[in-house]
């Protein structure tokens, strides 16, 4: 039986259609300084006519094309989404008829902590046996629930996707991973609507949030880090969820990893929830700063809220 499930390919995808911070101040009261200073966010991907699933099959053969594999020889497909094309189906199976896949697929919703809830899934069906060849994928279209008349989360948010492919592995791969979950804070962050006729838009109480997301992802990464007994100079990068810079580099601080070895692309993107990760990491492998061999942390907290992290030797 396999011990670890490797990571044997990466892919990501952005929809052409890019809107600039200046774009934001014809429309609402914001200025390229505010948002480039309290978020590192310089421009969001946005979709005209995509959808998910095509931002999602577009990330997913990128990755299969890196794992040299063809999508019939997967066994699973996980999508991380908070933007399903439809209530159903699960937007998977749209996904698994668009690569020509015919494996088991289902959708998983924990906003963005979805890659690394996804990601632990589809490690404990490698570890079981289950299941050998896993395509996880984290897509979004955020810009349909954005209110873009309110600039405390309009700013914040883009569209895009990012995937992985996963094989069986004896000698590594993901090493350790850790999920929570706490459902004590709906009103901080959510989307409410009632499927009725209806489109609900992000409200969230960013200070809070932001607050709650340092403490939580610090103690994490510590945790981590400790359960695997890896010291964190021999981690070689973070790789967070890509919410606000100031933020990530709270985190990298508390924990002593130097902003040289943490991956950031939302300057390019901003929050793509739970697409950020994987194109953080597609990024970083396709431009050659991630190696075989490196040591990497995932980590990420979105609503709920819900959080996690996964060590991986890539
Ligand atoms: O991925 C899921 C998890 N989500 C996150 O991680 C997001 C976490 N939160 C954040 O990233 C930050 O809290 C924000 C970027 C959302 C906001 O930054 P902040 O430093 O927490 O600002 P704030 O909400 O405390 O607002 C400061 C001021 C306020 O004005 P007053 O009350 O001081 O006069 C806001 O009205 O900034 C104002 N403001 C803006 N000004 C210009 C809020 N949004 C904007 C804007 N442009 N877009």
């Amino acid at each position: 039986m396999n011990k670890f499930a490797r990571i044997i390919g990466t892919g990501s995808y952005l929809p052409p259609t890019i809107v600039t911070n200046d774009d934001l101040s014809k429309t609402i009261d914001t200025t390229n300084e505010w948002i480039t200073t309290r978020t590192g966010i310089k421009q969001r991907h946005k979709v005209t006519d995509e959808t998910t699933c095509d931002l999602a099959e577009k990330a997913a053969n990128h990755a299969l094309e890196m794992a040299g594999i063809n999508a019939k020889d997967l066994d699973l497909i996980i999508l991380a989404t908070t933007t399903p094309d439809k209530v159903f189906p699960a937007t998977a199976t749209m996904l698994q008829t668009a690569i020509g896949a015919s494996c088991p697929a289902f959708d998983l919703q924990s906003v963005c902590a979805g890659f690394i809830f996804a990601l632990t899934t589809a490690q404990q069906y490698i570890k079981t046996g289950a299941a050998n060849k896993i395509l996880v994928v984290g897509s979004e279209t955020l810009s349909r629930i954005v209110n873009w008349k309110d600039r405390s989360t309009a700013v914040l948010f883009g569209d895009g996707a990012g995937a992985v492919v996963l094989s069986g592995s004896s000698d590594t791969g993901i090493l350790h991973s850790k999920l929570f979950s706490d459902g004590n804070y709906l009103s901080s962050l959510q989307v409410s609507n009632n499927y009725i006729n209806e489109v609900g838009f992000i409200k969230m109480s960013g200070n809070e949030v932001f607050k709650i997301a340092v403490n939580r992802l610090s103690s994490l990464a510590k945790e981590t880090l400790k359960e695997a007994n890896l010291s964190s100079d021999k981690l070689d990068w973070m790789v967070p969820h890509q919410a606000n810079i100031r933020i990530i580099s709270a985190v990298a601080k508390r924990i002593k990893i130097p902003m040289n070895k943490v991956i950031v692309t939302l300057e390019n993107h901003g929050n793509t929830s739970a697409a950020s990760i994987p194109l953080a990491l597609d990024t970083a492998v396709r431009d050659g700063r991630i190696k075989k061999g490196d040591n990497l942390l995932f980590e990420g907290i979105g609503a709920g809220f819900s959080w996690g992290s996964v060590l991986v030797q890539f």
